[in-house]
């Protein structure tokens, strides 16, 4: 890997269940510290199964995938890899996994204590940037999918991560909120230095990242977006 790639992954297949058809062939990419991945394709392409991968929560058929320093996230005891990504890795599921018993405001809050980067203000940056001052004290069911996914967002944005991943972050929410989410995105980037990846079936949304992996039932296209206008 080259000193400043913190993401690289190597020809990545991945098989559900041992099915024939594989749900990602051969993919690789990297990704340098900064950059920003859109990751497209029609639904069932593979995005979420590619985020999950390098999330470090699906281990692929065969490929490998490697983090900064030569770490092989797969290949380490499921103890450190579990503190691994807690640590390194700031995951936006696309059905959130909030925690239920905890109110939107705890669910921001843990994903700080676990790390002890506890810091109100850039708490209160967030929340207030994603319009969810007035849900802090809700639980998760007492909420709208939207401000939903603007928790989960603002939670793994909290830990400040060496990789953000966000599966398709905007995809619940209207126009303007969106919008948000997308800021957000670019101003944690440019600020923090964050590394991203995203999946998105907005084009404008995917047009605004450094680098685009397209998705076609498993198989990738890489294209560097020279349009990329985020920054
Ligand atoms: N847990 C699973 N078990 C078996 N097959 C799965 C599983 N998850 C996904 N698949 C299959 O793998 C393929 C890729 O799914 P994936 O969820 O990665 O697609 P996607 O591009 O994220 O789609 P969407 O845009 O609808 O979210 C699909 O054919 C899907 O049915
Ligand atoms: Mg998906």
């Amino acid at each position: 890997m080259l000193s400043d790639e913190i993401l690289s992954v190597v020809n990545v297949t991945h098989r559900y269940n041992e099915r024939e058809i594989p749900a990602l062939s051969d993919i690789s990419f990297t990704l340098r510290k900064g950059e920003m991945l859109a990751v497209t394709g029609a639904s069932g392409a593979g995005k979420s199964t590619l985020l999950k991968i390098a999330g470090t929560f699906l281990k692929p058929t065969a490929g490998d995938v490697k983090f900064e320093g030569g770490i092989l996230p797969y290949a380490l005891s499921q103890s450190r890899l579990q503190k691994f990504r807690r640590e390194q890795i700031g995951f936006v599921e696309q059905d959130f996994a909030l925690i239920d018993v905890l109110t939107a405001g705890e669910n921001i809050m843990l994903a700080m204590q676990l790390e002890g980067c506890v810091n109100y203000r850039f708490l209160f940056d967030v929340t207030s940037h994603l319009g969810l001052d007035k849900c802090l004290d809700r639980y998760p069911y007492e909420l709208s999918r939207g401000e939903q996914q603007r928790v989960a967002i603002a939670r793994a944005v909290a830990k400040k991560p060496c990789l953000l991943i966000a599966d398709e972050p905007t995809a619940n929410l209207d126009r303007s909120n969106g919008e948000k989410v997308e800021e957000l995105l670019w101003e944690i980037n440019l600020r923090y230095g964050q590394t991203v990846i995203f999946a998105t079936h907005d084009k404008s949304f995917a047009d605004r990242a450094t680098k685009r992996l397209t998705l076609s039932d498993g198989v990738a296209v890489l294209s560097t977006n020279r349009k990329a206008n985020g920054r």
